[in-house]
C-alpha cells in the first residue's frame, strides 16, 4: 500500500503506515462482510468500521467484531480506513462505489467472483488503488463459512501493490491467494457455477434416473454418491482424461441406445445432460487415444438422432 497522504479533495487520508496492517471498513454487513470481517480480525488485521443501512446488521457486526465503529452510509466509513471492503450484491457494486470518492492512499476492494476491479473506477482518485478479492466458499452460514475458508481459494486481481497486500490478507485468514486476470474472471466464475449449481443439476439428473429404477433420493445418493467422491478422487490423482471409464470409452454403442430408450420411458427430463455429457466424453475418449475415430462418429451419430 502506499503511504496515505493529503486527499485531492483537502481532507485528511486515513494514514497508513507501511510497517502496520492497513486498517479495514466494510460496506454491507451481510453473510460475506460479517464473515471476512469476523476472519480478518480474528487472524489480527484491524477491522475498524462498517457501513450498513439496517440496524439489526449493523449490531450484529460490531458484537462479532468488537472495537468496530458502525456507519449508516459508506462515506462515514471513508475517513476511517485504508482499505475499504465492498460486499454488497453484484448488481449494486458500480452504484455503490460510483457513490463513493476515495482518497489517495486508500484502497478499494469487492468481493464479487464475476466482476473485474475495473467496475470499482468510477470511486477511484489519484493514488487510490483498486481489486477484487473472491474467497472460493458458500456463505450461506457464517460460522460454516468462517471454517471453510481455511484451505479455501481466493481469486485476487487489480492493481499492485494491492494484489501483494491482499494475497497476504487471504494467507492471514488461512485460504490460498490465487491470480486471475480481469478478462477471465467471468470464465473463471462460470466454472465455479458448474462446479457448485451445475453439479447440483446433475446430481439431480441422476436423481431422476434413480427413481426410473425404484430408488429414492436417499437411496440414490447412497448409491451414486461413492461414485462420485472415486472419479472426483481418480481425476486428482490421475488427471481428468485418465479417469475417463464407462461405455463411451469402449464404444459400446449397444448400451448407448439402451441408456437412451430407458431415459425416453423413465426419465426424459435427464436425456438433454446425458447426451451433453457424452459428447464431451467422446472428445476425452478420442484424444487419449482410447476410442477410434469410426467408432466415435458411430456414437455421434446415435447422439445426434437425439437432437
Ligand atoms: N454469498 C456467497 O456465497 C458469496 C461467495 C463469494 C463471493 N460473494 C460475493 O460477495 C458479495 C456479497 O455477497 P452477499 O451474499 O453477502 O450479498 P447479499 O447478502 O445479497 O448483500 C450483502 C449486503 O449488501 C447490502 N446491500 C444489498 N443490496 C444493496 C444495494 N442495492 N445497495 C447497497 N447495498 C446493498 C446489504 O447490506 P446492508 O443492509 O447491511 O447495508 C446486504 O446485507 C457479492 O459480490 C457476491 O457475489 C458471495
Amino acid at each position: 500500500m502506499p503511504p496515505g497522504h493529503r486527499h485531492p479533495h483537502g481532507r485528511p487520508a486515513a494514514e497508513v503506515d507501511p510497517d502496520a496492517f492497513p486498517s479495514i471498513g466494510i460496506v454491507g454487513a451481510g453473510p460475506v462482510g460479517l464473515t471476512l470481517g469476523r476472519a480478518f480480525a480474528a487472524a489480527g488485521w484491524p477491522v475498524v468500521a462498517v457501513a450498513s443501512r439496517d440496524p439489526a446488521r449493523r449490531e450484529a457486526f460490531r458484537s462479532a467484531v468488537p472495537g468496530a465503529r458502525a456507519f449508516m452510509e459508506p462515506a462515514g466509513l471513508l475517513d476511517e480506513v485504508s482499505i475499504v471492503f465492498l460486499t454488497v450484491p453484484d448488481d449494486a457494486v458500480a452504484a455503490v462505489a460510483a457513490g463513493l470518492r476515495l482518497y489517495s492512499g486508500q484502497a478499494l476492494v469487492h468481493t464479487s467472483g464475476l466482476l473485474a476491479s475495473t467496475v470499482l473506477h468510477p470511486a477511484m482518485a489519484a493514488g487510490t488503488l483498486a481489486a477484487s478479492f473472491h474467497p472460493m466458499v458458500a456463505f450461506a452460514d457464517t460460522d460454516a463459512a468462517l471454517v471453510a475458508l481455511r484451505g479455501a481459494t481466493v481469486a485476487i486481481e487489480g492493481d499492485e501493490p494491492l494484489v501483494a497486500v491482499l494475497a497476504e490478507l487471504a494467507e492471514a485468514i488461512g485460504a490460498q491467494p490465487v491470480r486471475i486476470p480481469p478478462e477471465g474472471k467471468a470464465a473463471y466464475h462460470a466454472a465455479a457455477v458448474l462446479a457448485a449449481g451445475g453439479f447440483v443439476a446433475l446430481l439431480d439428473a441422476i436423481a431422476e434416473l434413480g427413481r426410473g429404477a425404484g430408488l429414492d433420493e436417499t437411496g440414490a445418493l447412497t448409491i451414486y454418491a461413492p461414485l462420485v467422491r472415486q472419479n472426483l478422487a481418480n481425476a486428482e490423482r490421475l488427471g481428468i482424461r485418465a479417469a475417463l471409464t464407462g461405455p463411451i470409452v469402449r464404444g459400446d454403442a449397444g448400451t448407448l441406445r439402451a441408456h437412451l430408450a430407458a431415459m425416453h420411458a423413465l426419465a426424459p427430463g435427464a436425456i438433454a445432460l446425458y447426451v451433453a455429457a457424452a459428447r464431451r466424453e467422446i472428445d476425452l475418449a478420442v484424444a487419449r487415444g482410447a476410442l477410434r475415430p469410426e467408432r466415435a462418429a458411430t456414437l455421434g451419430e446415435i447422439l445426434d438422432a437425439e437432437e
